[in-house]
């Protein structure tokens, strides 16, 4: 089904309920910036989007999954939430999820493991409406803001994590490395941060690899598969899990 997917232009598929097709248009750039599908289902007028809107995106249930899992074929939420948790000792865990988007990351740790507490953080407010609307109950908490703010709210609520899962969501313009710095301060010694970048030459990977070799020893430094691009070609990405100095 995966290189079926890379081939096929138009993907049908269904989430939440929604009969969903997604077509790929174009992109532009080396790195394929503007990429960009068109999305209809039934009784919605086909409609075009950048796949860098998550915003526009994140307002209709299940789109986001229907673009990036069913027709650009990532399971790369999955993979970095398993390379964690090999990572982990079986016990109960306290996990700040950054850059949580619609709530994947969430929703496939609480199936698997005892969880004391769940934190979801993203810059967008419609990631967390989204999240409640999609995947209500995952989270304890979602807090919507920038790395500041979250710090701030963070100490006052004096919430302490054994793990970081920060997927798809570092370097190439999201999490910068002064931000992602302050976040690995966030977890306990010990602690667990599993998170992955773009596998390009020209961005700040080898910067955020130097910050998090000197907070945490790597226990896992893989690149893999992540998704396809909409011209069908790959994209790979960097994961990267440690245990907090
Ligand atoms: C590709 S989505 C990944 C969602 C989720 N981690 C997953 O794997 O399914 C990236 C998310 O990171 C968020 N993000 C990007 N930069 C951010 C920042 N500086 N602070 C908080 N969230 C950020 C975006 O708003 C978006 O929801």
């Amino acid at each position: 089904m995966t290189s079926e997917t890379a081939r096929r232009p138009t993907t049908q598929t269904q989430r939440l309920g929604i009969d969903y097709t997604i077509t790929s248009v174009s992109f532009e750039g080396p790195q394929g910036e503007g990429e960009t599908v068109e999305v209809s289902w039934p009784g919605q007028p086909q409609f075009r989007l950048g796949l860098w809107e998550y915003s526009r995106i994140y307002r209709y249930p299940g789109l986001y999954e229907a673009i990036i899992l069913d027709h650009l074929a990532s399971d790369t939420h999955e993979l970095v939430c398993n390379s964690a948790l090999a990572s982990m000792k079986d016990i109960p865990l306290r996990v700040l999820d950054v850059g949580s988007g619609v709530g994947l990351i969430g929703e496939w740790l609480k199936h698997r493991r005892e969880i004391e507490h769940l934190i979801g953080f993203d810059a967008l407010s419609e990631a967390k409406t989204a999240t409640l609307r999609d995947r209500s109950g995952v989270y304890n908490d979602f807090i919507v803001g920038s790395v500041f703010e979250l710090v701030e709210q963070l100490v006052s609520q004096s919430l302490s994590f054994n793990c970081m899962i920060a997927a798809s969501c570092v370097g190439c313009g999201d999490i910068t490395p002064k931000e992602f710095q302050k976040l690995c301060q966030l977890v306990e010694p010990g602690g667990v941060i599993a998170f992955n970048v773009r596998e390009i030459p020209e961005n700040d990977q080898p910067e955020i690899l130097r910050i998090f070799e000197e907070v945490a020893e790597v226990q896992l430094n893989q690149v893999h598969f992540h998704r396809y691009r909409v011209d069908g070609a790959t994209i790979r990405f960097r994961t990267v899990v440690g245990q907090r100095n």
